[in-house]
């Protein structure tokens, strides 16, 4: 029999992509968040987590629950060290116990400069905001734990908030709009859609992985040269793109995010998608999702 696996943010942007892809695998597989009556910041203690994963009986976790709104993190950091820190804290005591993989996303957020770079996993990190120095603790806690894999990735993709557009839902409101509006070149990543990250992550599992790992696309592109690729898988109009650097001040952003994907490329035994393959495969996301609500 196949065992669950527990999705924590299965609501978000990547864990929505993680559950329509276990169910797509026919994979037996539960969301938790708050949506589902669960504070993750809130578990306090091995007992208080044990309360809620082990009724579920998991395979696999994956912890992809964040506060992914920099600002957020700023205005109340003990939350944020909470769900980011303690949590993978916590669920490195109950693998010990129980003997259950499970994956923590991490992040890119790591990473300044002036050049566009393809970061590996030792590469040293700088840690701007409260975002990044949550995030990096609760990925130094989950990488003491031998049954977790640790992914640092970057995610583009609906999400369906209403009132919190995700960035490329942004993208696409912006190009629809038919108004000029800001694509920064001094910017850099190298994003997943997200179906074709949580494919590639559900694979890595199946391959045994452990410890940290870089799940991204192959290729790092500016902002403004992603918005282009993307306008263009959509037949929209690119000229609407003003191609500027970031503005200065305000929160201090980590701005060159590439991954170095090497390690998961060899480990998956194939090349992961480049910059136009994301823009494609999000575009066949937006226009399935539309056909379907139309
Ligand atoms: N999106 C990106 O560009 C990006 C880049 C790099 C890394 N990542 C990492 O990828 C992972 C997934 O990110 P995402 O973009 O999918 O995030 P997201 O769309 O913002 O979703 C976050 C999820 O976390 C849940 N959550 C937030 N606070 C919670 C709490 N206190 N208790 C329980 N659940 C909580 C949310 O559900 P509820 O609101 O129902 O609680 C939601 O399901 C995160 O680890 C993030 O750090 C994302």
């Amino acid at each position: 029999m196949v065992s669950t696996v527990v999705v924590l943010g299965g609501r978000g942007l990547l864990g929505q992509a993680l559950m329509h892809e276990l169910v797509r695998r026919g994979l037996p597989a539960v969301a938790v968040s708050r949506a589902t009556g669960v504070d993750l910041s809130r578990l306090g203690s091995p007992q208080a987590l044990a309360a809620e994963l082990n009724p579920l009986a998991p395979g696999l976790v994956i912890n992809a629950a964040a506060i992914t709104e920099l600002a957020a993190c700023e205005r109340d950091p003990d939350q944020a060290c909470a769900l980011h820190a303690r949590l993978p804290g916590l669920l490195s005591a109950w693998a010990r116990d129980t003997g259950v993989p499970w994956v923590q996303v991490s992040t890119d957020h790591y990473f300044c400069g002036t050049e566009n770079r393809l970061h590996d996993e030792q590469a040293p990190v700088m840690l701007m905001n409260q975002y990044a120095r949550s995030k990096y603790a609760g990925e130094r806690l989950a990488i003491l734990s031998r049954h977790a894999l640790v992914l640092r990735t970057n995610v583009v993709g609906r999400r369906g908030w209403a009132g919190q557009p995700s960035f490329a839902e942004w993208v696409v409101q912006s190009l629809r709009s038919g108004q000029p509006f800001a694509g920064y070149v001094d910017s850099w990543a190298s994003s997943l859609e997200a179906g074709q990250c949580a494919s590639a992550l559900l694979d890595l599992v199946d391959t045994g992985a452990r410890g940290l790992v870089n799940l991204a696309s192959a290729e790092s592109i500016s902002k403004a040269d992603f918005m282009a690729e993307l306008a263009t898988a959509m037949g929209l109009d690119t000229r609407l793109i003003e191609r500027q650097p970031r503005p200065q001040g305000g929160l201090t952003r980590a701005n060159t995010l590439g991954l170095n994907v090497r390690c998961a490329q060899a480990q998956l035994g194939r090349a992961l998608p480049d910059a136009q393959q994301v823009a494609l495969a999000l575009a066949a996301a937006f226009k399935e999702t539309e056909l379907v609500a139309a």
